[in-house]
């Protein structure tokens, strides 16, 4: 079958669907989560449509996956002061509650939740069309990111359960919580990257307002009841529906203290700018990302198209961390190009539910349209598509577009596409591909191929000063989670890792005293009778 065959006829008949994968019934969600109470709701609904979609005998038609509820600022408003009552400005149960307390709910929640991995695998396949396989990772990841984010906490109240003494001073240094964190997760890892920070800002003692991302909703479902009978009422409350008319008040009210959203950075500005007091607010952001591959003359052309390949259009090219513009050294560009082609044409499109599947609808609305814009500027502007087929569209899938020469004057050599367009810019001078990571608004990764040392070395040094992360011969991502994952510019604010993350939802705070014998009683007395739950010498264990 040629690829504009497969292509129009990508979506299966319902029957068709191997019967483990087919969708076992719609979640018509009513509920949601505030002050450890599962509220039914009776109001307006969001209906959700997958993005696949299903060829009927009266033609295609969008799958129905279900519908969660709209809630308005009213039920927003009870969120956060459900929050706010449960941090009771830092002398609620859970914020004074000992790290080893807090530590075994999260243990149990990542015990509880992998009773839900089918489940939750599969919704994240219907919902935003992610291969089967890498849902199953991405559920995987995540139970392995909070059970490694158990651990390092484990290893951080070791070292703060011991007292120092310096320049006559006694004193014992914690981490403690900074409040209500609003947390707020991107539809293309909805799970991994939401949970990338609302494990740990739960974990350091504050409480948590949760909203899921506006795709990528129904899979946080089977977790509510998990979520409300591991943690005391309030401490995390999830709340459904548009950012403007739930998300907005929340932020007015100047109560909150940590904004932990992953997503644009036009929604992250709308959103700190409604804060009263924004000096206050402690952002950690992950924004959009133009990542850059260097590919230098010399480079081993078999693997460096692997690595691009692999690096631009894994799930669709919908990772923050894809490479998202090629710069190819003109002498190579030729044999690279038509390399690229050939791996590309490799690449397995179709289902989610397929074995091997890498290329898949959208789910993101009008995102065809989008990237169809992107192609027809480019050719405008004399690039063209070189790979056969590229570009073609069948409501929401786009088979893959390799653009070739592309340069200043388009628009995909600047915008954040997210998607499967490829971009490739010829250059003969070092500082062009130097120079667009200078100017870009963005610094988050840059991948270098090539094998002399002395140049990738200087390259290095340069890059270093412009993302943060350099990837030689590789790809660009972000794992693996004990990695710090950071950027410069509009990509993010705050670095996220496993142990960066416990750092950036909690303060260091120190109760310290003269070294004097009536202090060394008051403290001894503390320690030994178990008086404090901060100033003690317990550890998690
Ligand atoms: O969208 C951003 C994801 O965190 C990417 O993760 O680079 O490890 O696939 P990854």
């Amino acid at each position: 079958m040629s690829i504009t065959e497969k292509v129009r006829s990508i979506f299966p008949e319902e029957d068709k669907i191997p019967a483990e994968f087919r969708l076992k019934s719609p979640v018509f969600q009513k509920e949601y989560l505030v002050n450890g109470e599962l509220c039914v709701w009776n109001g307006a609904m969001q209906e959700v449509f997958s993005p696949i979609w299903l060829n009927t005998p009266a033609g295609l038609s969008q799958k129905v996956l279900g519908s969660y509820p709209l809630l308005t600022e009213r039920e927003a408003l009870d969120a956060l002061e459900a929050a706010v009552h449960a941090y009771q400005s830092g002398r609620g149960l859970w914020p004074t509650m000992p790290v080893c307390e807090r530590i075994r709910c999260v243990e149990e929640f990542s015990e509880k939740i992998q009773e839900k991995k089918d489940e939750i695998t599969h919704l994240l396949m219907w919902e935003i069309s992610k291969s089967y396989q890498e849902s199953e990772r991405e559920f995987d990841r995540t139970v392995d990111y909070v059970r490694n984010t158990i651990e390092v906490l484990k290893d951080l109240d070791r070292t703060s359960s011991r007292f120092v003494a310096e320049q006559g001073i006694i004193g014992q240094i914690r981490r403690a919580p900074l409040g209500v964190v609003l947390c707020m997760g991107p539809f293309n890892f909805p799970l991994n990257e939401t949970f990338s920070t609302l494990i740990p800002a739960l974990i350091m003692g504050n409480t948590v307002i949760f909203k899921p991302p506006k795709i990528g909703v129904l899979l946080h479902y089977p977790l509510l009841k998990i979520f409300r009978d591991t943690f005391p009422p309030g401490v995390i409350n999830i709340v459904y529906g548009d950012s403007s008319e739930v998300i907005s008040p929340i932020m007015l009210s100047g109560k909150i203290d940590v904004l932990a959203f992953i997503g644009s950075s036009k929604v992250a500005e709308i959103l700190k700018s409604q804060h009263p007091k924004s000096h206050r607010l402690r952002s950690v952001l992950g924004l959009e990302a133009k990542n850059t591959a260097i590919v230098l003359p010399d480079a081993d052309i078999d693997s460096t198209v692997r690595e691009c390949v692999r690096g631009s259009l894994s799930f669709n090219g919908q990772r923050c961390t894809a490479l998202k513009i090629l710069f190819v050294h003109s002498r190579v560009a030729g044999t690279f190009l038509e390399r690229f082609i050939d791996e590309m044409e490799k690449l397995k499109f179709g289902m989610p539910w397929e074995e091997g599947v890498t290329i898949t609808p959208l789910p993101e609305a009008d995102k065809t349209a989008y990237l169809k814009g992107l192609v027809e500027d480019a050719q405008r502007l004399d690039a063209k598509i070189m790979n056969a087929y590229g570009g073609t569209i069948n409501k929401t899938f786009f088979y893959p577009a390799l653009l070739y020469p592309v340069n200043s004057r388009m628009r995909v050599y600047h915008e954040e596409q997210f998607g499967p367009v490829v971009p490739v810019v010829p250059f003969n001078d070092i500082e062009t591909p130097i120079q667009y990571i200078i100017e870009s608004s963005y610094g988050q990764q840059v991948s270098i191929f090539g094998k002399d040392a002395d140049v990738i070395a200087k390259l290095v040094d340069v890059l270093v000063n412009q993302v943060c992360r350099v990837n030689i011969n590789s790809m660009c991502q972000r794992g693996p989670d004990i990695f710090p994952f950071a950027g410069r510019k509009d990509s993010a604010k705050g670095t996220l890792s496993v142990k960066d993350a416990l750092r950036i939802f909690s303060i260091r705070t120190i109760v310290a005293a003269k070294d004097r014998e009536a202090n060394k009683e008051i403290l001894t007395k503390i320690v030994k009778e178990r008086k404090s739950n901060f100033l003690s010498s317990d550890f998690a264990s």
